[in-house]
């Protein structure tokens, strides 16, 4: 192993024969680069924890229950490789990243209210161990920290912050609303996914290249970069959601089916005409609506699972992942530009 481990926010630690790898699986063969990433990394975990401190204590121990619950932190981890294109030491890096993870972090308390979702990040989601109402309410004073850090970061930084999350927003509006007459399916939800989950992850590699003092052109490849490996992740979580179990993801499996957000398998299943009696049978399910018998859930599932959809579904996936690569071209070579790259390996064959 080179390098050392690197101890992720869930307490778990990851190392391999390549090199040291994180949750989110990516291989950082340079030592020193291990060593800059997971000292960022810890700096920030403990602002993190700092920064939902409030003079209330239950506020405090509802925004930290997701906090402590873990999680990937691939936002931060973006944002601590973004700075490795200029210097990773200035003093914003951190705090950006905890902005980013911030954002991401309200997001999900209300995603979970959105989805009726039990269980998050292996936890009891905080609507569900709390009410809905709590969990709208957290989410909303971590949006008000983020915004409060953010204003350390500087006017346009405060401006991306807000538009990124105004963005991300949309696409969840639009997930909720579904496709304008006409509009296909597919492309309705690639800009779902880009607007909820690219848009993120976007600005989180922008802001590492930003306040790395990384030059103009870096920071847009950068954030081009973000971008396509942001709809390739989120478009792996929607395999995760119909192909692993809860252990791996921490999250309930199934819920999309059940809550009958169509992402791309289902959309594939639909738009199939395969005449085999097995996707017959799924479309026919999936036809019907949101599948909340728990019987048909499973069925579903399980015919899911083994679908043509599915396979077509993960070679989307790759697609977004090579196209991620190709983005990194204008990026100098080197440690960091090599540990995007295997990010973009990871993210194409990603099982948890
Ligand atoms: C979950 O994000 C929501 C998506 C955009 C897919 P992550 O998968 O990064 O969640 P955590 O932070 O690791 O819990
Ligand atoms: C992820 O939504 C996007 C945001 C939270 C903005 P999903 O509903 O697809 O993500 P998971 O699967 O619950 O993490
Ligand atoms: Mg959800
Ligand atoms: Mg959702």
């Amino acid at each position: 192993m080179v390098g050392g481990v690197v101890r992720t926010a869930d307490g778990s630690s990851f190392a391999s024969g390549a090199g040291a790898v994180t949750s989110i699986g990516i291989d950082i063969v340079d030592p020193q680069l291990q060593a800059s990433i997971a000292g960022i990394l810890a700096d920030v975990e403990a602002e993190l924890r700092d920064s939902v401190f409030s003079a209330d204590p239950f506020v405090t121990e509802a925004a930290r229950h997701l906090v402590e619950a873990g999680g990937k932190r691939f936002r931060p981890l973006l944002v601590a490789l973004g700075a490795h294109f200029g210097d990773p030491a200035a003093p914003l890096v951190v705090p950006a990243a905890v902005v980013m993870e911030l954002t991401h972090l309200a997001t999900l308390y209300h995603d979970d209210v959105m989805d009726e979702a039990p269980v998050r990040r292996g936890a009891p989601s905080a609507n569900s161990r709390w009410t809905n109402s709590v969990a709208i309410l957290v989410g909303d004073y971590l949006f008000a920290r983020a915004a409060d850090l953010a204003a350390d970061l500087g006017i346009e930084a405060v401006r991306l912050q807000a538009r990124t999350f105004a963005r991300l927003v949309h696409g969840q509006i639009a997930e909720t609303v579904g496709p304008h007459g006409g509009e296909p399916s597919v492309d309705h939800y690639l800009q779902v996914i880009g607007d909820k989950t690219g848009s993120l992850i976007a600005t989180s590699a922008r802001f590492g290249g930003m306040f790395g003092g990384a030059p103009a052109e870096h920071v847009e490849a950068l954030a081009g970069y973000g971008e396509t490996i942001g709809v390739a992740f989120q478009l792996s979580d929607d395999l995760l959601d119909i192909a692993s179990d809860s252990a791996q993801s921490g999250k309930t499996p199934g819920t999309d089916l059940r809550e009958g957000v169509h992402t791309l398998p289902v959309l594939y299943a639909l738009g199939s005409d395969d005449g085999d009696a097995a996707s017959r049978r799924l479309r026919e399910i999936l036809a019907a609506g949101p599948v909340t018998d728990d019987d048909l859930h499973a069925e579903a599932l399980g015919l899911l699972r083994e679908s043509p959809a599915l396979k077509r579904a993960r070679e989307t996936v790759r697609g977004y992942a090579e196209e991620a690569r190709s983005r990194l071209a204008p990026l100098p070579p080197g440690p960091a530009r090599q540990a995007m790259q295997s990010l973009c390996d990871f993210i194409a064959d990603r099982t948890n």
